[in-house]
């Protein structure tokens, strides 16, 4: 105890894991159960709902397939914050009385333990149209990008689609009309790519209440960002590009003719 409260974490033998647990068959409304777990030095919070599973109680249901971090299926919310579990050491997540608490992505419906209906995530991304749209005429040579432009495409290509930002938005919360982080995010990546030929159409799609001026910049989505993404920084440009959108197109079209 006395090491706990001076900062040097020794790793305790055995935690209590806290799982948030719903079947809307039997119960009336979510409620914790807890789980006494070994501790090992690499063990991840993914393996501990596998051990469980596999051992303890069958009938616990998540998601999961990479185990690696690239499918973004196993984001939930642990102590708090959501996270992808199978990148998260349990011994990193216990508090003082070595405990932690998962549960699943806030804000979407439960369809069973920890496992969300993502419906509203799909369906808001498809309307930032996330193909790229490039020109009829595939020019001889290459598309040309600056270096800017490389750094803005790479922050964003690398969304995995774990929801974790989505979820943790209070404006999704208060609005589901509200097209959410991970979709303008995914908006800025195809206004930004020189290939693309519908960057105007795209700015005017999510130059409104229900896109960027919807969002209240409180940030949530940069915290929550498992990849260390800034969907917050994306908005903020979509917005400014939104202003002066005739123009931006008029340049796009220009630079592709070049
Ligand atoms: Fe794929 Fe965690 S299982 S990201």
């Amino acid at each position: 105890m006395l090491n706990w409260l001076k900062g040097k974490r020794e790793t305790p033998a055995t935690a209590v894991v806290r799982i948030q647990r719903f079947n809307p068959d039997v119960d009336e409304k979510p409620y914790l159960q807890e789980f006494e777990v070994a501790v090992t030095e690499d063990k991840t919070l993914l393996n501990v709902l596998h051990d469980i599973k596999t051992m303890t109680d069958g009938s616990l249901s998540y998601r999961r397939s990479c185990r690696h971090a690239i499918c973004g299926s196993c984001a939930m919310n642990v102590n708090g914050m959501n996270k992808l579990i199978c990148h998260q050491r349990l011994k990193d997540n216990l508090d003082w009385q070595g405990r932690v608490t998962i549960r699943p992505l806030p804000y979407l419906p439960i369809i069973k333990d920890l496992v969300v209906d993502r419906s509203s995530f799909w369906e808001q991304y498809q309307r930032a149209k996330p193909w790229l749209v490039p020109p009829d005429d595939v020019p001889e040579k290459e598309f040309r990008m600056t270096p800017e432009e490389v750094e803005a495409l790479r922050n964003a290509e690398t969304c995995i689609m774990c929801g974790a930002c989505y979820s943790a938005c209070p404006v999704v919360a208060l609005n589901k009309q509200y097209i959410g982080p991970h979709a303008l995010l995914k908006s800025f990546q195809r206004v930004m790519d020189p290939r693309d030929t519908i960057p105007g159409e795209r700015l005017a799609d999510v130059g409104t209440d229900e896109g960027v001026y919807r969002c209240h910049t409180i940030f949530n989505c940069i915290d929550a960002c498992p990849k260390g993404l800034d969907p917050a920084g994306a908005i903020e440009t979509l917005r400014k590009l939104a202003q002066k959108r005739e123009a931006f197109e008029e340049a796009r079209a220009e630079r592709q003719q070049q």
